[in-house]
């Protein structure tokens, strides 16, 4: 039998326990994941308690206080704190979402928090989004239109209404890192995120690029390579359906198809 070493940086150690803040009644555990690429050390998973009482309710609110009191070397990425901004993305109690909405009081025991699956690390629970804003951009994300009207460009209420479910992406990673297809073939699958702007615009009845726009998704590996497995809209934390939009790209690419090949 062939027998595979793991690298050596491959594996995840125990590492420090941080003391318990002093005096504090209402503890609650974090298990967080670190790693420093300057240290040359194995990622670790240190254990910190932050004292719940004198702390907001968040898991965000948790990390700030941990960096504020405790170890200012922690890296995470936010903003907004409000659900919008979409910077805190991360993995905590084995399912990708944002900080800054995820309650403590949903998770029993040691919270447990990583980085993004299946995305390099630039530091701690800082994901590298470099390919994953290639992606985006790929699909163009603006009104692709004629020269500008000389009063705004009108929709009806309907057309407007087909926007629903889609413009309130906050491009958070969340999905696209839960998706198996987009773990083995991030180089080649644009992923449900980007796809799902990528049919966002094709829904906007302003745009003129309806047809360029389905050529560019329709290849075996930018959209085909969704297995409709679902685990993108399970996971995304503002309630979208990427997984229904790339349905409905696969429709239109096949309608298109069809039509050219008469
Ligand atoms: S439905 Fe498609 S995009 Fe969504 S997780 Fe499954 S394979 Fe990935
Ligand atoms: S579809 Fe949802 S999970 Fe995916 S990037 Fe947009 S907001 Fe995040
Ligand atoms: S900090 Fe902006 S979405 Fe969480």
């Amino acid at each position: 039998m062939v027998e595979f070493a793991l690298p050596k940086n491959s594996v995840v150690a125990e590492g420090k326990t941080w003391p318990k803040p002093e005096g504090a009644e209402r503890l609650r555990e974090l298990r967080i994941y670190r790693w420093d690429p300057d240290d040359g050390a194995n990622p670790r998973i240190d254990t910190y308690f932050i004292d719940a009482d004198d702390c907001g309710p968040m898991v965000l609110d948790a990390l700030i206080w941990i960096k504020n009191r405790i170890d200012p070397t922690l890296a995470f990425r936010r903003s907004c704190r409000e659900g919008i901004c979409g910077s805190c993305s991360m993995n905590i109690g084995g399912l990708n979402t944002l900080a800054c909405t995820k309650g403590m009081d949903e998770i029993d025991g040691a919270i447990k928090i990583y980085p993004l699956p299946h995305m390099a690390v630039v530091k701690d629970l800082v994901p590298d989004l470099t390919i994953f804003y290639e992606q985006y951009a790929a699909i163009q994300p603006w009104l692709r239109a004629g020269p500008d009207p000389k009063k705004e460009r009108l929709q009806s209420p309907e057309q407007r209404a087909k926007l629903d479910g889609l413009y309130e992406c906050i491009l958070c990673a969340c999905c696209s890192t839960a998706c198996p297809s987009y773990w083995w073939n991030a180089d080649r699958f644009l992923g449900p995120a980007a796809l799902l702007q990528a049919f966002r615009w094709v829904q906007d009845s302003r745009d003129e690029a309806t047809e360029d726009r389905v050529s560019y998704v329709d290849d075996i590996f930018r959209l085909y390579r969704c297995h409709t497995i679902m685990n993108c809209t399970q996971v995304c934390p503002k309630g979208l359906s990427p997984a229904k939009a790339i349905a409905e790209l696969k429709n239109m690419a096949i309608a298109q198809d069809e039509a050219e090949s008469r």
